[in-house]
């Protein structure tokens, strides 16, 4: 990549700067040519752990791995020119210290070239972002509902309904604020208390379920296409049914083939003369 390249793509601290401002737009991608449709529209691109259901069929995302992000963190990059592009670490790896997070991290940072990683948690991991960020890691944080936690917490589901769960998700909202964290995802959360938490910290809140009162939004790209169709969550808008598309157009594919219309003459090789 150039340096007008590296120049051109927006950085964490832009938009850590847009707190407050227009909202920042950011759709996942997990291929080079979904970003590169993606790019210019975006300003942030999430290689989400989402992956692990989207693209490889799981069950939840506890089964995705760093190799696979990093994977696909390299092939999103390999598409972009303009946005931000954050990469999830998966389950694993991360939790269990914040010097093995900090070697994971800067292991996606170094292979895939991406601006910062993302990572689940609120006031639990905020010592190991202070870690990340003060030795140089550009931090997403993520709180409200944690997808990562599905096990444990029960299945998907809203949250900040009970008094319990608005206490622990401000005390996470101050303390991912407070961390060195760029920028934090708050998914599945009623909407006053997005708003109050985005109202109160100084970085811009991403939401997922979360309301228009977050500084920016984040959407599955697969979910808001139709190419996702296992599972729907409420929040989710479908701006298009490319699955149907799709499968009309291996349809049409199947019959021609079968009827021998495809390949015609204009897909055929002749001999030179
Ligand atoms: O994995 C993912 O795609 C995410 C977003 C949905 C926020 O974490």
């Amino acid at each position: 990549m150039s340096a007008a390249g590296i120049q051109k793509r927006l950085t964490p601290a832009r938009i850590l700067a847009m707190k407050g401002g227009k909202p920042i737009v950011c759709l996942t991608a997990y291929t080079t040519p979904m970003a590169r449709l993606l790019d210019e529209h975006c300003d942030l691109l999430l290689v989400g752990d989402s992956l692990g259901m989207v693209l490889y069929g799981m069950e939840n995302t506890i089964g995705v791995t760093l190799e696979m992000m990093i994977a696909h963190g390299k092939a999103v990059m390999r598409g972009v020119s303009k946005a931000c592009v954050v990469v999830d670490m998966p389950f694993g790896s991360y939790q269990e210290s914040k010097e093995v997070a900090f070697r994971n991290a800067v292991r996606t940072l170094q292979e895939t070239g991406c601006d910062a990683v993302k990572l689940e948690g609120g006031e639990e991991m905020a010592e190991t972002i202070a870690f990340l960020t003060k030795r140089g890691v550009p931090v997403m944080g993520h709180i409200g509902l944690m997808p990562q936690q599905v096990q444990t917490a029960g299945g998907y589901r809203s949250v900040g309904h009970s008094e319990h769960e608005t206490s622990k998700i401000r005390r996470d909202a101050h303390a991912i604020g407070g961390s060195g964290a760029f920028a934090v995802v708050i998914e599945g959360t009623v909407e006053p208390l997005a708003r109050e938490v985005t109202a109160a910290m100084h970085i811009p809140s991403i939401g997922i379920g979360a309301s228009s009162a977050c500084d920016g939004q984040v959407l599955v790209s697969d979910d808001i296409l139709g190419l996702f169709n296992d599972f729907t969550p409420r929040f989710v808008k479908r701006y298009d049914e490319l699955g149907k598309r799709v499968a009309e157009a291996a349809a049409a594919y199947a019959a021609e083939v079968r009827s021998r219309k495809f390949p015609a003459a204009e897909h055929t090789f002749k001999r030179r003369p």
